[in-house]
């Protein structure tokens, strides 16, 4: 059954090779800013017109939900997920389908996901009688951008009517060549917030240190104090980063010292228990280091994205379906990263696998030279494809 349907799904992605290209080339050509995916949003909504595939469009203005019923629709649902947005940055890239948005790029690969997922919906509609079940596909906008497109396609029911049993997502990833995929059951990526610390004090004359509260002393003591964090109350095997990139005064001088310090900074971990303990330590030490010192701290965090977690039973699965799919040789294990997602949202809440599509050696993801070896484009339809309808077997 698996070897016939394989080669059912390679025939297809063969047949609309150039249609995905276009496809790619299209959207690539017509970057948009996170949230404001209006031009994309009505594109795709064009695609699945074509396909044949109903939709509905009414969530959170520019994300579309679709489905793809099989045999015996209610016995099981399984979501796949592509984001939209593209970011503010100016494509030095010299090809003919660059971005005519200038100073908006798809500088993250989300063109290749709404590729993907348009191209592997087109394939499951043509092959819904060989499968129980039903495909939600979830178009989503917002994913660089808090508070996340993900967390509000949530609170508008992206996830219900009917129920998702599981979700899937891709992501492009430079590090492996075209036609590998990585996978990583477990925790892969991390939780996100930003830290934001007022340090108060009492500025004055720095030769005479007694006659002033020093909030350069206090927040550099801060910085150094609050790695206890990391090194003396984080347990081992849960991962946590935290650093501060800002430290910056208003006014001073060698010899002046400032009223007040403020600081900026990350906290990055992988488990929302420990997350939310953290917090609460971090503004106590910070607080209280202050105080002792005779200053002030506004200790402040802005929540970020939860972390990724890969259900170990879905992720294991779906290795082996890209083993079959691809062949053992191309399909590696991930290291876990302290970066973020906001597919962590659905991982928080039903059982997720998100992998990594290698699109070949590239300049980073983010920077105004990325691009895709685009035969990656094929292994990523395919892929999706093939998950899909193996998690339905
Ligand atoms: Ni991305």
């Amino acid at each position: 059954m698996s070897k016939a349907l394989i080669n059912q799904i390679k025939n297809l992605t063969d047949k609309y090779k150039d249609e995905n290209l276009q496809t790619r080339r299209h959207l690539h050509q017509h970057p948009e800013l996170s949230f404001k995916e209006f031009q994309t949003s009505l594109f795709i909504q064009q695609k699945l017109t074509e396909y044949n595939i109903p939709f509905k469009n009414d969530y959170v203005k520019t994300g579309i939900v679709a489905h793809i019923e099989g045999n015996n629709p209610s016995k099981k649902v399984i979501a796949l997920r592509a984001d939209m947005d593209a970011l503010p940055i100016l494509e030095e890239n010299t090809v003919d389908y660059c971005s005519v948005n200038k100073g908006v790029m798809h500088a993250c690969g989300h063109d290749v996901h709404t590729t993907c997922l348009l191209g592997a919906a087109n394939i499951l509609n043509q092959l819904k009688n060989k499968f129980e079940g039903t495909i939600k596909l979830i178009f989503q906008p917002g994913e660089e951008k808090l508070p996340g497109g993900a967390s509000l396609m949530i609170k508008e029911d992206a996830l219900n009517n009917p129920n998702a049993n599981a979700i899937i997502g891709q992501h492009v990833f430079p590090d492996l060549p075209a036609g590998k995929v990585g996978f990583r059951p477990g925790m892969y990526m991390a939780s996100a917030d930003e830290i934001y610390v007022t340090v108060k004090g009492k500025g004055g004359h720095a030769a005479l240190p007694h006659k002033v509260i020093d909030p350069i002393l206090i927040a550099s003591q801060l910085v150094v104090t609050l790695q206890q964090l990391v090194s003396r109350r984080a347990k081992a095997d849960i991962p946590t980063v935290l650093s501060f990139g800002k430290i910056n005064s208003t006014g001073g001088a060698t010899n002046v010292i400032p009223n007040e310090v403020k600081l900026e900074g990350t906290f990055r971990t992988m488990n929302e228990d420990w997350r939310a303990e953290a917090h609460t330590i971090m503004k106590s030490i910070a607080e209280q280091t202050a105080i002792a010192m005779g200053g002030e701290c506004e200790f402040d965090i802005h929540k970020g994205y939860p972390f990724l977690k890969n259900d170990s039973t879905l992720t294991h699965h779906a290795m082996q379906a890209a083993k079959e799919f691809l062949g053992e040789e191309n399909v590696v294990n991930l290291d876990l990263r302290m970066t973020a997602e906001d597919f962590s949202y659905y991982t928080q809440l039903i059982p997720g696998c998100f992998y990594r599509l290698g699109t070949g050696k590239s300049s980073g993801l983010h920077t105004p030279t990325f691009n895709i070896d685009e035969e990656a484009l094929q292994t990523g339809v395919g892929m999706m494809a093939y998950l899909a309808i193996k998690e339905l077997f």
